[in-house]
This record gives C-alpha cells, sequence and structure tokens, in this order.
C-alpha cells in the first residue's frame, strides 16, 4: 500500500547524497574506468576519492567511527559508482559484506577492533564464504577451525574472493564441527598479516576486471579464540543473514550498471544519424529505450523497498520477508542489467561492439550481477523457500 512506499521513497538527504556521489563518480572514478578494465588493475584512484570524501563504507554505524547511512543511502552510493564503473562500485559493497557479520554478530571488542580502521579508510574488508568445491552449497565447506588452547588453526581454501590481497581484514567461515554440516559452521575474522595467510594468482574474469578475485589461502593460521564472530556454530546462519542484506547491495550494483547504460545509449541514438535523421526519432529504438527505462524503474523500486526491510529488519524488525526481499532484488536487478546492457550494445551497433565505447564493457560487468553472491538459480531456491 502507499504507506509501505512511503517507508522507502528517497528523503531530500538520500537526494542530496546522490548528487554528491554522482558529482564525485563523474569527476573521480569515471575517467579511469575503461583504463583499470583494460589493464585489470585495482580502481586506486576510485578508493582514494571514495575514501576522501567518506563513502568507501557508509553503512559503519557512528557508534564505531561511521557514517552510520541506512540500507538506501549505501544503496544509492553504489548504484551511483556503478553507473560509471561496475570495479570500483565492489569497494563500498565489499566493505559492507566483509563486515556486516562483525556488525550483525560481533562482539564489542571485534567491533572496536576492525570497525573503526574500516569507517577511517585504512582498511577494507573481504568476506570469504566459497571454496573449489563449495560454491552454491555453501554449507559444504571444507576450510576447518580447530581449537587449541586460546586459539583457533585455521586450515583450507577459500575461492572467489573479492578484494583478495587489498583488504585487510577478512570474515573466514569455517569448519569447528565436521559432524553438523550448516550448525558446525563458525565465522572467524582473519588479518591479512596473520602467519600463513596468502593469495592466489588473480582470476582472469569477463568483466569486473578492476576488481581483483583471488583465493585465500590457509595455512595454520593460528588466531586468538575470540577472533570468532558470535557463538561457535553460528558462522553459517550469520554468513546467509549477511546475504540477506547485502544481495541489496549487487542489486544496487546492477541498477547502477544499467542506468549508466541507458544514460549511454540515449545520448548516443540522439545523435546517431541514419536515412537522414537521428535514429531516436525512429519508434523501434524508441520502443527499446522505453523498455529499457521501465525495467530499471522496476528494479529500482524493489531494490529500494528491499533497503528499506533491510534498515528495518537492521534496526530489530522480523526476518523472514528480508530473505524473500533481497534475493528478489538481487535476481530481478540482475536480470534486468544484463538485458538492458544487451540492448545498449544493440542501440550502439557495431560501435557498441568496440572498446571505445563504454557498453560493452557495462555488458560485460553485468553478466557477474546474475552470478555472485548466489547465482540467480539459487536466489530462486531462495525465494521460494521463503515466499511471502
Ligand atoms: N537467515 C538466517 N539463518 C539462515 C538463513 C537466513 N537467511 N538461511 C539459512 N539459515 C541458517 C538456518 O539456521 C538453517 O537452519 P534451520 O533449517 O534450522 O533454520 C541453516 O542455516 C541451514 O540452512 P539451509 O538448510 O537452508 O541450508 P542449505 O545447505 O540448504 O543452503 C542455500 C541454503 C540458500 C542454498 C545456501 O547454501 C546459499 O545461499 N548458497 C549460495 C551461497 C552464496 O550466496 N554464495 C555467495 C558467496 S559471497 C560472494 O559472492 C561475494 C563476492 O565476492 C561479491
Amino acid at each position: 500500500g502507499s504507506a509501505e512506499f512511503d517507508l522507502y521513497r528517497p528523503s531530500e538527504e538520500h537526494d542530496m547524497l546522490r548528487d554528491t556521489i554522482r558529482a564525485l563518480a563523474e569527476a573521480k572514478i569515471a575517467p579511469y574506468a575503461a583504463a583499470v578494465d583494460e589493464e585489470s588493475r585495482f580502481p586506486q584512484e576510485a578508493l582514494d576519492a571514495l575514501v576522501a570524501s567518506d563513502l568507501h563504507a557508509v553503512h559503519v554505524p557512528e557508534s564505531y567511527g561511521g557514517a552510520g547511512a541506512d540500507a538506501l543511502a549505501t544503496v544509492i552510493v553504489i548504484e551511483e559508482v556503478a553507473r560509471v564503473c561496475a570495479s570500483s562500485s565492489l569497494i563500498p559493497a565489499v566493505n559492507k559484506l566483509g563486515s556486516l557479520p562483525v556488525i550483525l554478530s560481533g562482539s564489542e571488542d571485534l567491533k572496536k577492533k576492525y570497525l573503526g580502521p574500516l569507517a577511517a579508510g585504512d582498511a577494507m574488508f573481504s568476506y570469504c564464504l566459497s571454496e573449489p568445491d563449495a560454491g552454491s552449497d555453501a554449507a559444504g565447506m571444507k576450510t576447518k577451525a580447530v581449537r587449541d588452547g586460546d586459539s583457533y588453526v585455521l586450515n583450507g581454501v577459500k575461492r572467489w574472493i573479492t578484494n583478495a590481497g587489498e583488504s585487510e581484514y577478512y570474515t573466514v567461515m569455517a569448519v569447528t564441527d565436521p559432524t553438523k554440516r550448516s550448525k558446525g559452521i563458525s565465522a572467524f575474522v582473519v588479518e591479512k598479516s596473520d602467519e600463513g595467510v596468502s593469495f592466489g594468482a588473480p582470476e582472469k574474469k569477463l568483466g569486473i576486471k578492476g576488481s581483483p578475485t583471488r583465493e585465500v589461502y590457509l595455512d595454520n593460521v593460528r588466531i586468538p579464540a575470540d577472533r570468532m564472530i558470535g557463538e561457535e556454530g553460528t558462522g553459517f546462519a550469520t554468513a546467509m543473514k549477511t546475504l540477506d542484506h547485502t544481495r541489496i547491495t549487487i542489486a544496487a550494483q546492477a541498477l547502477g550498471i544499467a542506468q549508466g547504460a541507458l544514460d549511454y545509449a540515449k545520448g548516443y541514438v540522439q545523435e546517431r544519424k541514419q536515412f537522414g535523421k537521428a535514429i531516436a526519432d525512429f519508434q523501434g529504438i524508441q520502443f527499446m529505450l522505453a523498455d529499457m527505462a521501465m525495467k530499471i524503474e522496476a528494479a529500482r523500486q524493489l531494490t529500494y523497498a528491499a533497503a528499506a526491510k533491510s534498515e528495518r529488519v537492521a534496526a530489530g524488525g522480523g526476518e523472514g520477508d528480508l530473505t524473500f526481499q533481497g534475493a528478489a532484488a538481487k535476481c530481478f536487478a540482475s536480470d534486468v542489467a544484463m538485458e538492458v546492457t544487451v540492448d545498449a550494445v544493440q542501440l550502439l551497433g557495431g560501435y557498441g561492439y568496440t572498446r571505445d565505447y563504454p557498453v560493452e564493457r557495462m555488458m560485460r560487468d553485468a553478466k557477474i550481477t546474475q552470478v555472485y553472491e548466489g547465482t540467480n538459480q539459487i536466489q530462486r531456491i531462495v525465494m521460494a523457500r521463503n515466499l511471502p
């Protein structure tokens, strides 16, 4: 109903934030987007610009030195960065993904120790759930954490870890009781500097080439027992609760990529002349643009509604609905991003297929949003198990 609508309509502050982040993204991030993709290099310029404006991890609560922005504000930041450079949008998105287990379930000491440096821009946070043989079946992980006196000793391999090597901190899910499957998994904070932590070669990917994806090797990594996030055996639930919130940030990313592609194509068709007039004057082109904009708007409403739900859940509201809404927003928005970016390439014709124009990069970047934080097939399983 309309009451629900009021809950997620962006406020004046949200609109102001969007203006700020859009200006910053266009001035300081967009100029490097093509090079970051072409050279498969980390977008240091984006990190520096985001940190300088305190926009790299806006979700961190004020009590731990953060901006204390709500879930919708976080979505807007990610959306606007993704509109110009999807790789760079992984900085605020994965900072939230990596640190949310600590925020949701960590001890006061862990929060103080790890959220401060994140908020200050001195450290990034990555999230280590997947393994070579445990992707969709996350509970099938093999990485072990064995208690030894006042420490745990971790051994295993985590794969597809976004920003691995760049991040100082890693939330690692590991098996503490192999007899209990998901209830025998615990979550820990591991630091890059812990002895026995190392990284694989960067993956050679189709898109988001500026965001390093590497394996994380844990070789007899001994950490103090108080680095465990929450109680023993709650790590899988914490990992899933985290994804309920952060799948919305992937929806935001997808939305931003799609909007960037539409904005570019819209400008192009007004300039491009064939048969004696701008191709924007042909109804066939207009219908494509109308469909693209319609789908983006539907994805935006679903994403913002899910963000409002995420905010209410974080403040203590019920969770069942969020699981459905987070999965629905991610699944829908990522499919929209794929469709819209393919259409944007089509609208630019042969030019769209070249690296001289940004839409082929957006199309390659869009694909990952249908895959990570759970494939869209997994999202459908999650939705079916949590039908409203
Ligand atoms: N909230 C809280 N607890 C939850 C939960 C949720 N949303 N979902 C599950 N749990 C807990 C419950 O305690 C549950 O036990 P009960 O049945 O007693 O309630 C327990 O976990 C086990 O749950 P399931 O039986 O549903 O577990 P499952 O093995 O069937 O798996 C799954 C469920 C949804 C398929 C899950 O494995 C999944 O989400 N897979 C996809 C993994 C994924 O998204 N990976 C993304 C990696 S991160 C990434 O991509 C990052 C990046 O770099 C950007």
